[in-house]
């Protein structure tokens, strides 16, 4: 954003353009709300600039609001192009920055996605998550303590992942439920669990925010991730994902930015015949195990 003068455009047009903005700011000079009031400024004067940055052509202008509408046309319940947008934007990143500074040792934040179901089943510690989706069996295990080291009992972990495929349970046609449970951390902070060893993934690209990406040059993949909302009480409720060391993607790049080196963990491949922590068969296949030991922030930090 620029307040430097325009030298594109003749100083009457300078006026012109300038005056439009100070009769918008000036509309919502009497919002109630002070919040509000500070934002819808904001977002003019940012708009605004934007517009007279790259000189938006009304051509430009119409084919913006043609994409808007088509986002919101393929939103529905379960899919949210909204938040793929602003995921592909970095905007969902940069919110999350904003919003989750670091704090003493606390586990990183990333992004939330669009692929969180509320009410998704309980499991009891050591159950299985992946509730028959494909893939390969991998035992995840850790602790959640808060930032001075004492355990977090009782703290509620949503997780959710895509089968092999790529694919969540949302992207099924027949309504199942996979691939996503809630547990809870024992008397001494500790959670167990079975999963899927996480695969790279495109994120829905048959939409607007794909042909973006297209039109960009740019991939829609996702570099392998589990994803985690951890909440207890008066902790700062923490939405994150671990990503897998190796996986290629990661130096490709991951189409959300979410990516973060305290985030990427090591899931160690097991030769299969290797005993399972819980004695659970998994056949002749090979299996995986991670650990991720979560910190909590205090809530308000
Ligand atoms: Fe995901």
């Amino acid at each position: 954003m620029t307040s430097e003068p325009d030298i594109r455009v003749n100083p009457a047009q300078q006026l012109l353009e300038g005056e439009l903005i100070d009769r918008v700011l000036a509309s919502f000079e009497n919002t109630p709300d002070p919040r509000l009031k500070q934002i819808m400024q904001s977002l003019t004067t940012h708009l605004h600039a934007f517009i007279r940055d790259v000189r938006l052509t009304e051509a430009e202008w119409n084919t913006a609001i043609e994409f808007l509408t088509a986002v919101g046309h393929i939103t529905d319940d379960t899919r949210q192009e909204f938040v793929l947008l602003s995921d592909a934007l970095g905007a969902s990143m940069q919110t999350i920055a904003v919003n989750n500074q670091a704090y003493k040792g606390a586990t990183d934040a990333t992004v939330f996605g669009p692929f969180f179901v509320e009410d998704a089943p309980e499991i009891p510690l050591g159950g299985d998550m992946a509730g028959g989706a494909s893939g390969q069996a991998c035992w995840i295990e850790g602790t959640v303590t808060d930032t001075d080291g004492r355990p977090v009992p009782n703290a509620r972990i949503e997780v959710w992942e895509c089968d092999e495929d790529g694919f969540y349970d949302v992207q099924y046609p027949d309504g199942r439920i996979a691939g996503r449970a809630h547990l809870f951390t024992d008397d001494r902070g500790a959670y167990r669990f079975w999963a899927l060893t996480p695969v790279p993934y495109p994120i829905p690209h048959d939409g607007p925010v794909g042909k973006m990406l297209d039109a960009t040059g740019r991939s829609p993949v996702r570099a392998a991730h589990l994803h985690f909302m951890v909440s207890a009480d008066t902790l700062r409720t923490l939405v994150t994902h671990i990503f897998v060391e190796g996986d290629p993607q990661l130096e490709i790049g991951d189409s959300v930015f979410g990516v973060k080196d305290s985030l990427v963990k090591e899931f160690a491949q097991q030769v299969p015949g290797t005993p399972t922590p819980d004695g659970r068969d998994v056949g002749d296949g090979s299996w995986a195990r991670a650990r991720f030991d979560i910190v909590l922030a205090p809530d308000g930090v």
